[in-house]
């Protein structure tokens, strides 16, 4: 097993604002191509996530956060002034790019802090300022969970699910850190990734990132980890998470939840790596969580439609809810919930 190299891991600037625009790394195109897209509006900022050109709970938050800034710049050329009415159309379309993951929400509100009193420019200063300030305090908080998550960790395998690395969020990665982490340490000796289907996370951009960061990954299709799981014996689970409810559930990339059902079957703990970002204290519940569903012809083209055959219905969910019951850690920031529960979630959030 090669070692982690920290450096390398940041060193493609899939989030690169550049102060009057924002340039992607184009998601879609990995591993294939490295192609960068470049918004300099809020709307295509809006929709470049809706498109999944930038994805991941906690990088589509610091996107949108770069998108707030773009919005009032846009408002600012427009009116001569920055003011709330302005921005209510384009931060309500960042808002709604996508459902599910609770960061977009929480980056945008943390940027509506910011408009109020002065001058337009030294808004324009404070708003720039902050969205730069979510970007850092993620990388700063992936490192943290890296550091606290590799502590759990005792030798063998892991297996882990869709891209939960530095494409997924600020930098450094969630669950991916923590197995960058672990390897740095000795703690892990073989990587499991599964190929996450339609859009293969996992074959396309967690194998692209360890493979870069030079650390051995094997990659399975996704009906074969409780095979993976009798043949490997992995020690953890791990994931990362979209939206975390009060009660500790973990909504995560559809997938999750048969991983941590077949963990359980087999003796495998699962961990769950996520920013206290990403908990939602104000939903009791996953059963209150709104799973984005996307077009059914996402899973005919992975199937080779070339267009929509009549007759074939899609039921193409992008998250599921994994209850906390069957989650032995969450690892954040600020700590480790374990097991997850409202008293142990509520207790990071204190
Ligand atoms: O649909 P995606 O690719 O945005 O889904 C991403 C995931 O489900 C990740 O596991 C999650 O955002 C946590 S990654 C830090």
């Amino acid at each position: 097993m090669h070692q982690s190299n920290a450096a390398e891991a940041d060193a493609y600037r899939h989030i690169d604002w550049r102060g009057d625009a924002l340039r992607l790394l184009d998601q879609r195109k990995l591993p294939a191509a490295e192609v960068y897209v470049t918004c300099t509006t809020a709307a295509q900022v809006a929709r470049a996530i809706r498109e999944m050109v930038v994805r991941g709970a906690p990088a589509i938050g610091v996107t949108a956060a770069y998108g707030v800034v773009l919005a009032a710049r846009e408002a600012l050329q427009a009116h001569g002034r920055i003011e709330a009415p302005a921005l209510a159309q384009p931060l309500h379309e960042l808002g709604e790019a996508r459902p599910t993951a609770v960061n977009l929400r929480w980056a945008i509100e943390h940027m509506r802090e910011c408009l109020g009193d002065g001058g337009a420019a030294e808004c324009l200063e404070r708003l720039a300022a902050r969205a730069r300030d979510i970007h850092e305090q993620d990388i700063a908080a992936n490192r943290r969970m890296g550091e606290l998550g590799a502590t759990l960790l005792q030798g063998g395998a892991v297996i882990t699910h869709c891209n939960t690395g530095t494409l997924a969020t600020g930098g450094y990665g969630t669950a991916l850190g923590v197995i960058r982490s672990g390897v740095a340490q000795a703690r892990i000796e073989r990587v499991l990734a599964s190929e996450t289907r339609p859009w293969l996370q996992g074959a396309r951009l967690t194998a692209w990132e360890l493979n870069r960061d030079r650390i051995e990954v094997t990659l399975i299709c996704e009906g074969s980890v409780g095979s993976a799981m009798r043949t490997f014996k992995p020690q953890w689970a791990i994931v990362g998470a979209d939206r975390i409810a009060a009660n500790g559930d973990v909504v995560n990339k559809i997938g999750t939840y048969n991983l941590a059902v077949l963990a359980r079957q087999h003796g495998v703990r699962t961990m769950v790596v996520a920013p206290t970002s990403t908990i939602d204290p104000r939903t009791p519940s996953g059963a209150q969580i709104d799973i984005e569903q996307r077009p059914g012809g996402e899973l005919l083209a992975a199937a080779g439609y070339a267009q929509d055959p009549a007759g074939v219905q899609v039921w193409n969910p992008v998250f599921d809810v994994t209850p906390a019951t069957l989650v032995d850690a969450i690892v954040t920031e600020r700590g480790i919930a374990s097991p997850p529960d409202t008293r142990t979630i509520a207790a990071l959030l204190d």
